[in-house]
């Protein structure tokens, strides 16, 4: 778990994956925007006057200056640094400093950045990559259905940093098996006999059933289930009836990353979403305890490589076997 690992990580990996932005209630009205790093690239979605959304590179054209921070509204973007100033579309139209008859105009646009959107979620990529996110959504929505997240509303975010390498985070997420251990309270809200794994091309899914009386969910006769995507490599979709919390894994180093967990509901119904995330932060704070043991005990020279259960850890070794792929052939 060395440094140069997760620059291989990065180069084969995250730049060329899908990765969740954020969700189109978060840009609800024309010139608002949201920016973010992604893989180290400043990305900046907006939405124009005409409702559409728009994905940019976040870089200003002059001279490479990065052009907005967080979060707002804008009539237009305009760079901090000389002033030039762009239109909600990316198309460069003051040019402060510059002729602008002398200059190619249409050379200096913001560079695109492509995207998706699905459900209401924005996923953006920033170069071509292997896999086709529209049909691993299509399959998930045919899983889920007739569950839909587009008329959710977005609640809040709520971000951990972890001691542990990303991957240590998302193999602890990609089994079930240490739920009657660890997580005692979600052991009582699941029927753990129940607890299935599937595996699929770039995503794989885990899924039970929910015992409604004792879940923090809501209350519906059909439908109690729980589901638990990975798409790989850094996207989870926890789904349980009535809501949605994505996770975001974002390695920070070798040995750390940042998870950002955000939650979507289909009513806001303040004492149900109050349960629903302190029950989550509980669950939470125990994995984030079980990942830190694990980095510390890989990081040992008591173990060397382990093993993992056919029945219980597919969805484990499922992903060991992609990033394994991804490392040695790009
Ligand atoms: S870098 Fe943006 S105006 Fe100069
Ligand atoms: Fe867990």
């Amino acid at each position: 778990m060395d440094e140069q690992i997760l620059k291989i990580e990065k180069r084969n990996i995250f730049s060329k994956s899908w990765h969740l932005f954020c969700s189109t209630d978060q840009i609800s009205n024309p010139g608002d925007y949201k920016t973010m790093m992604i893989n180290n690239q400043p990305v900046i979605i907006i939405k124009d006057k005409n409702s559409s959304i728009n994905a940019f590179y976040n870089v200003c054209q002059h001279r490479g200056c990065v052009l907005l921070d967080d979060d707002g509204n804008a009539k237009s973007l305009i760079c901090g640094y000389h002033g030039w100033a762009y239109d909600l579309n990316g198309n460069l139209k003051a040019t402060r400093g510059f002729d602008k008859q002398k200059i190619e105009i249409e050379n200096f646009s913001l560079k695109p950045v492509e995207h998706h959107v699905w459900m209401n979620l924005i996923f953006v990529k920033l170069q071509n990559e292997h896999h086709d996110i529209k049909k691993t959504l299509a399959k998930i929505e045919k899983i889920i259905s007739p569950i839909r997240f587009d008329q959710y509303s977005y609640h809040s975010r709520v971000s951990y940093k972890i001691n542990c390498n990303w991957k240590i985070y998302m193999d602890n997420y990609l089994e079930g098996f240490h739920i009657p251990l660890v997580h005692p309270k979600l052991n009582d809200a699941i029927n753990y006999k129940s607890y299935k794994t599937e595996t699929f091309k770039n995503f794989s899914l885990q899924w039970c059933h929910i015992k409604s009386q004792s879940s923090p969910y809501k209350k519906s006769s059909s439908n109690q289930k729980a589901f638990y995507f990975t798409l790989f490599p850094n996207i989870l979709l926890n789904i349980a009836p009535g809501r949605l919390q994505t996770n975001i894994i974002e390695p920070i180093n070798a040995s750390s990353c940042n998870v950002h967990f955000d939650y979507y509901f289909d009513h806001i119904e303040p004492n149900r979403i109050s349960k629903d995330i302190n029950f989550s932060e509980e669950i939470q704070n125990e994995d984030i305890d079980i990942c830190e043991r694990i980095q510390a005990g890989l990081e040992s020279n008591g173990f060397d490589s382990g093993i993992l259960s056919k029945e219980y850890e597919i969805g484990v070794s499922h992903f060991q076997d992609y990033i394994e792929n991804k490392i040695n052939n790009g």
